[in-house]
């Protein structure tokens, strides 16, 4: 246990994206004060957290068989004389917590993700009465207002929840139902805690959301958006760095597309996901978007950020995709040239719009597309990796590299970068001359050692 003061032992797994990260991490500052400390272990834990997915089949199945493994190390402490509570937080408790109770009877309590700063209540609930339940609600602001405002951060990079919930239905998605409706946070209270962050070292922040662009300040007459409030932190001593994700095409309003060129911490990395390329998919997935509206917004972005790298998402297989429609994705990944890329075979979830509709794709044809679509992205992400080859970047040093005397950091591409550096280097923003680029991460030399 790495806090000296901690009497019981926590063990939490995340799956999913960031914001789930985040919780988790929000998670053991809330038990923090129970006495519980992170463990890595979790055949020796009082107390194990699984903070789930929803988003595919996949996602959700490995909850069940996790549980499985878990309810074993459960009955081996018992029989040691120990006990071991199993919480489920996250997506898979919202959507089906009763069904996660029926078929695990060794989980002790479930707990969406808006309710999880309740989780010291429910644990004293559940150790006196075994099968304790929270009813899953939207309350996010109670979340925050509950929550504690010391944060603990283990790096020099961190994430930070603004936004949370979707209201753009895309009729494949989950989260809409698993997260609720679009909610921000006030302005300063998120000024506060990056406040707080950069006091105690932290140079990069990361601003999370299912839908960050649609931050919407309710503490603003004027209604500030994630512009305003990147300008905000950006003046924040200390705070070096800003990103943001996840965007939909729909909310990349001027005044964030303006901040792109004139905002010097904000870095050139854009993750938007387009999904497909076809107009009449992106239709029946109700993205509220075209193919040419989405080239054109990257024309804008590239107008004010030139070198901007930008990411996205994309979505094989859904139903009703043709060969012509999947080749107009294709054509539409080459009109962009994407840096990075994350990509998916359509996964039908229980409850969504899409998973009613005709025309869904045989598994064989999904494979056959995604490996296709892969190939295209990995080599577009390699030439991208590769176009940095001699440059001198500015790299943020995050931790001890794989050999000894090596560090990695990001590039503000979000390349992973490692070089030959003294540890007094982590943390600081070093230039770094970029001599030799794999798919995955650059290799480069100090371009002037700093005394
Ligand atoms: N709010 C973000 C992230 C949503 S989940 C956004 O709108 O981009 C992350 C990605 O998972 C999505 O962008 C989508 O590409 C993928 N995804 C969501 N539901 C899916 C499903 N049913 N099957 C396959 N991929 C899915
Ligand atoms: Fe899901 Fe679409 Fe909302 Fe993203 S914008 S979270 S893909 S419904
Ligand atoms: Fe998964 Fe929920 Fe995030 S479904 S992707 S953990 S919002």
């Amino acid at each position: 246990m790495s806090d000296p003061a901690a009497t019981k032992r926590l063990y939490i797994k995340t799956y999913g994206c960031q914001m789930n990260v985040y919780d988790s991490e929000r998670m053991a500052d809330v038990l923090a004060p129970l006495g519980y400390g992170v463990t890595e272990d979790p055949a020796a834990a009082d107390l194990v957290v699984l903070n789930t997915c929803h988003i595919r089949e996949k996602a959700t199945e490995k909850v069940y068989s996790e549980l499985g493994q878990l309810k074993l190390m459960k009955q081996a402490r018992a029989g040691e004389g120990a006990e071991m509570t199993i919480a489920v937080a996250g997506c898979v408790a919202q959507a089906e917590g009763e069904e996660i109770m029926r078929r695990q009877p060794a989980v002790d309590l479930v707990v969406g993700p808006q309710s999880y700063h309740q989780l010291p209540e429910l644990i004293a609930r559940a150790h006196r009465a075994r099968g304790e339940r929270l009813a899953a609600d939207f309350a996010a602001d109670e979340k925050f207002d509950a929550l504690p405002t010391e944060r603990r951060p283990t790096g020099v990079t961190a994430f930070l929840t603004v936004q949370e919930g979707c209201d753009k239905f895309c009729t494949f998605c989950v989260v809409p139902y698993t997260r609720g409706a679009e909610w921000s946070r006030p302005a300063e209270a998120i000024e506060a805690e990056a406040r707080a962050l950069a006091e105690k070292g932290v140079r990069e922040v990361t601003l999370l959301g299912q839908n960050v662009n649609a931050y919407a300040a309710p503490d603003d007459e004027k209604g500030g958006g994630l512009a305003a409030l990147v300008r905000r932190l950006a003046r924040i001593d200390g705070l070096d760095r800003i990103r943001y994700t996840t965007s939909h095409p729909r909310d990349m309003d001027e005044a964030l597309i303006a901040a792109h060129g004139e905002v010097e911490e904000l870095m050139p990395y854009l993750h938007l996901p387009v999904q497909s390329g076809s107009d009449k998919v992106l239709k029946a997935m109700n993205r509220a978007h075209t193919a040419e509206s989405y080239l054109r917004l990257i024309d804008k972005i590239r107008a004010a950020r030139p070198d901007i790298a930008i990411s996205g998402d994309f979505i094989v297989g859904f139903p009703g995709e043709r060969d012509a429609d999947f080749e107009a994705t294709l054509q539409l990944i080459r009109e962009v040239g994407y840096a990075s890329a994350f990509s998916f075979k359509y996964s039908r979830r229980p409850g969504t719009p899409a998973a009613a509709m005709q025309g869904q794709i045989a598994e064989a044809v999904k494979d056959e597309r995604l490996a296709r679509l892969q190939a295209l992205l990995e080599e577009q992400q390699a030439a991208f990796n590769l176009s940095q080859e001699g440059r001198v970047l500015p790299v943020l040093f995050e931790k001890a590299g794989r050999h000894p005397g090596q560090l990695i950091g990001r590039s503000p591409y979000l390349q992973a970068v490692h070089a030959t550096a003294p540890d007094r280097l982590l943390g600081q923003i070093v230039p770094v001359r970029v001599d030799s680029a794999a798919r995955n991460s650059l290799a480069g030399v100090l371009e002037l050692e700093t005394a």
